[in-house]
């Protein structure tokens, strides 16, 4: 199977050590998968109502009645080098993003100040961001935060390892066998639901239940998908 080109360019940034990425575009591609990545990592999930407590730190109760700080994913990365991920960007609030401003600049300048201790906290040796979204382009974020993530990944096809423990005219169908251009890429969950349910129901019955009106489409294409299967 030929590796499609995003993800080719994946592989490049990570080899090169690029330490600002964001990777977008529609759901269930493996974004996530890729950004977590195999080493250390910190994981912030945006959504609308994240507050700047969920990126930086918290008070939060301790057992002995009193109450205890508790760094944040930004702060844990700053402090270990490692890579905060900052999944689904585009759902931050204002609040949010204009933190992520300090926390993702670059880490000569990049410095925070403990609420309580006075302490400063400036970037481990070893941090970097990928930040994961499914807006259509990156420029849809501020443009102070774009301008932090020089470089942007359109993710628009499934990570080659996951249609790989698909079945083969499955896999064929996540690489876009028997898609019209303007038809979207099935996400990885959805090809995965429907391996499984059709070992259980057949083919037909799963495609009615998942895919409903698109059900034919979805079998047509796995007709063409199981051609290329058997020439290849
Ligand atoms: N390289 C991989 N190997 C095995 N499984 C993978 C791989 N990449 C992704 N997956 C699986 O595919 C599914 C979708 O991946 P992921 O959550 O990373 O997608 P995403 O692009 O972040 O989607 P969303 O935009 O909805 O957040 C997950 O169940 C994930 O575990
Ligand atoms: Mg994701």
């Amino acid at each position: 199977m030929e590796i499609p080109q995003c993800w080719q360019d994946v592989a490049l940034l990570e080899r090169a050590g690029v330490t600002r990425v964001i990777l977008y575009g529609p759901p269930g591609m493996g974004k996530t998968f890729a950004a977590m990545g195999s080493g250390p990592a910190e994981r912030l999930i945006c959504t609308e109502d994240s507050t700047t407590a969920d990126v930086t730190g918290m008070w939060q109760p301790a057992a002995d009645g009193g109450w205890r700080w508790c760094d944040g994913p930004a702060i844990r990365a700053w402090r270990r080098g490692v890579r905060l991920v900052v999944d689904e960007v585009d759902r931050a609030s204002g609040d949010v993003l204009s933190l992520l401003l300090a926390m993702t600049d670059s880490d000569e300048s990049a410095r925070w100040i403990h609420p309580h201790t006075g302490e400063v906290v400036r970037p481990a040796h070893g941090f970097s961001v990928v930040m994961t979204s499914n807006m259509e382009h990156p420029d849809e974020l501020p443009a102070a935060l774009r301008d932090r993530f020089p470089i942007a990944v359109a993710v628009d096809a499934p990570a080659p390892a996951a249609v790989n423990s698909l079945r083969g005219d499955l896999a064929q169908v996540a690489m876009g066998a028997g898609r019209s251009p303007s038809s979207r890429r099935i996400s990885l969950r959805t090809l995965r639901a429907f391996d499984e349910l059709s070992r259980h129901c057949g083919d037909v019955e799963s495609a009615r239940i998942i895919f409903a009106d698109r059900a034919n489409d979805f079998l047509d294409a796995l007709a063409i998908g199981s051609t290329e299967t058997r020439a290849s």
